[in-house]
């Protein structure tokens, strides 16, 4: 805790001083909509790895002299006694017969995706690692299971038929928490420690903030609107400044069934309805079936349960016998991104994504100061503070605009009653003042020494190159190219950077740069632009690629579709992928310096096996350790024909698993 403490401390100072030698040097020129790429120091310590080749291999590749040990798989024994799944039976429908979803919940979960380190020990070589489980591949798991896709009555029966499938399923979804320790140079995890646990689709959690008790969270099971079963559907997540675990509530809407049926029943309010569809709430059956086990995830029954969902959650791994805390002052939307960092008067600030198409990107700032004798009782300052939503001026200049209740448009005539509804309706509230809607905000990261903030817009197919108002995910939005989000039919994603006015994340303005648009940038049929003038929406054809300027020496690594973002501690930054990438490669982890002279020269460091995703992204604090999720390995296959036997081998499925990546003989990664 107090290293976390005196971690701040010292990027605040060396980031003041870095910023008054940076103002007596840096030209101040703007291009409209364009920030000059000038850096605020040379960059940090040379990456000096040798970059690997893409690859359609089923393996984890690194570079030379590196090494990916399988930490954790999915079904790994988490507790003493617990039994380890084995990968022989899933096919044979081991997960369908009783007693598969008590050992379930005592190993780890399926589709790990973000993960946090929480060093136990000053040298950090004993620690607490928070693993979010996003969600499972059912036809993947359980032998005669469609795979996930519109259209509920055949998955119904089977829901029905096969009830311990379902029990599997939710016990494989939500967090891990594992301690870990290195030894003679490899992780390995401590089965007996007191910390472990898992936290799953039907563990008790609080809501807290401005919408607990709301009359629209409350429940025939919680009449109080203040306690909710479970979490699920967590992707993205991040570390508060005082140590705890903020974990993202994205695809929530996948299972919820009976849309349509809620909308039938007499006496439905309308603005409710409303609500459900501007998300893309299913009309029949659920993708995951929950709701012909459990009446909670069928909406015509129980109208206010999704409401429950969709919100940031905070845990504390270091008291195992704490509930998670939905933090609805955070707002409800498909989250992703928990950026954490303090404002310039020790405020909590964090920076949030909402994945969806056209959807916005976010800021939170906490009205009191952060209090570092307070611990991890400082997480009540996330259920007191404003909630503000980005608007991408084409000047190069951005506005965070506030979502107060009583403000603007965020009244009781527009359906606003109270902050707890403007926390509930946060994407309707968001389009009231006039938010700009980005090409799928994912992953956003904070390059400390800077204070500047990068934010993964991961694709959008449907980003027009004409303007045309179209009506999507129940409402009219503008789908044409803006200065922001400059390529037609986005299919391979972008990166923006956000440079708070006096580099202050409590700023209400801020400067903002396109930081990527990747691609290939060998492609035939496109061009490889390395001046901001190139890059005015209705110039810019899909496929052409601009890496933050960058000219040359060398030719930057060809990707695509960046999610999950980090940073090293040498200040790199770090992006992995998720989509179809160039050359029809693998989902990888590549790294790229923000600063100095290879600004935007993009180096591939991983490539994930086939089908997989790779997601996590997180270092220990001595660079010496990279952790990464390899997310859904063999999706596209059937559990018949496997289309990825990693990390097994052999005739075995595949299992995500969550890797970590070394040098051999120590250092640091990428250096
Ligand atoms: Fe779960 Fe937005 O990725
Ligand atoms: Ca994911
Ligand atoms: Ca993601
Ligand atoms: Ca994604």
């Amino acid at each position: 805790m107090t290293d976390t403490f005196a971690a701040i401390v010292a990027r605040r100072y060396s980031r003041r001083d870095l910023l008054l030698a940076a103002a007596a040097t840096a030209p101040a020129l703007l291009l409209p909509g364009v920030l000059a790429a000038t850096a605020p120091d040379e960059g940090g310590p040379a990456l000096t790895f040798q970059p690997i080749a893409g690859s359609a291999d089923d393996v984890v590749r690194v570079p030379p002299g590196y090494r990916a040990d399988v930490l954790l798989r999915w079904g790994d024994p988490l507790f003493p006694g617990a039994p380890a799944l084995d990968p022989r039976g899933i096919a044979a429908g081991a997960l369908m017969q009783p007693g598969a979803a008590a050992r379930q919940r005592r190993q780890f979960g399926d589709n790990c995706d973000a993960i946090a380190f929480f060093p136990l020990t000053g040298d950090a070589r004993r620690g607490l690692l928070c693993v979010n489980h996003e969600y499972t591949n059912d036809h993947l798991m359980f032998p005669g299971r469609r795979e996930m896709g519109p259209g509920g009555n055949v998955r119904a029966e089977w829901s029905r038929r096969h009830p311990e499938a379902i029990r599997v399923a939710m016990a494989a979804h939500g967090v891990s928490v594992v301690e870990i320790e290195l030894v003679g140079g490899t992780w390995r995890t401590r089965p007996g420690s007191p910390f472990t646990r898992r936290i799953t689709a039907d563990t008790p959690m609080e809501i807290h903030g401005p919408a607990r008790g709301h009359r629209l969270l409350r429940t025939r099971d919680d009449p109080s609107g203040t306690r909710v079963l479970g979490t699920f559907a967590n992707c993205s997540a991040g570390r508060t400044p005082w140590g705890t675990f903020l974990t993202s509530e994205e695809n929530f809407q996948d299972y919820f069934g009976g849309l349509q049926a809620l909308a039938a029943v007499p006496g439905t309010d309308p603005a409710l309805l409303a609500l459900h569809r501007r998300f893309p709430m299913h009309d029949g059956g659920s993708f995951h079936g929950w709701e012909n086990l459990h009446a909670r995830f069928r909406l015509e029954r129980e109208p206010h349960e999704a409401l429950r969902y969709g919100w940031m959650v905070e845990i504390d791994p270091r008291e195992p016998g704490a509930p998670g805390r939905k933090r609805t002052a955070l707002g409800r939307c498909m989250h992703e991104s928990a950026a954490c960092t303090t404002t310039r008067d020790d405020r909590a600030a964090v920076y949030l994504g909402d994945d969806d198409v056209f959807e916005y990107v976010y800021k939170y700032v906490s009205r009191g100061r952060i209090e570092p004798a307070r611990g991890a009782a400082n997480g009540d300052l996330l259920d007191d503070g404003v909630l503000l939503v980005a608007r991408f001026d084409a000047d190069g200049t951005g506005e965070w605009l506030p979502l107060v209740h009583g403000e603007g448009p965020l009244t009781a005539v527009n359906g606003f009653a109270d902050a707890g509804e403007v926390a509930i309706k946060a994407r309707l509230a968001a389009d009231r003042v006039g938010a700009t809607p980005m090409d799928r905000p994912e992953d956003i990261a904070i390059h400390a020494p800077s204070g500047r903030v990068y934010v993964a817009l991961t694709k959008n197919d449907e980003r027009t190159a004409e303007a045309r108002r179209g009506r999507l995910i129940g409402r009219e939005v503008e789908q044409g190219v803006d200065a922001a989000n400059p390529r037609p039919a986005n299919t391979r994603g972008h990166i923006v950077e956000i440079v708070e006015d006096d580099d202050d994340a409590g700023a209400r303005r801020f400067r903002w740069n396109l930081f990527l648009l990747p691609g290939d940038p060998a492609a035939a049929d496109a061009r490889f632009l390395s001046s901001p003038a190139d890059l005015r929406p209705g110039r810019l054809a899909s496929a052409d690629t601009y890496y933050a300027g960058y000219a040359g020496p060398g030719q930057p690594a060809p990707m695509a579709c960046p999610d999950n973002l980090g940073f090293d501690p040498a200040g790199h930054l770090w992006m992995v992928t998720d989509g179809d990438q160039p050359r029809a490669h693998n989902n990888g982890a590549f790294v790229v310096p923000v600063t100095g002279a290879e600004r935007g020269y993009v180096r591939q460091f991983m490539s994930g096996p086939k089908g997989a995703e790779v997601a996590g992204c997180e270092f220990t604090p001595d660079g010496e350790t990279l952790f990464l999720s390899v997310q859904h390995p063999g999706e596209g296959g059937t559990l018949a024909r496997p289309q990825s036997h990693w990390p097994d081998g052999g005739d075995l499925p595949p299992r995500a698993s969550v890797v970590a990546i070394r040098r051999q003989g120590g250092g640091r990664i990428g250096g």
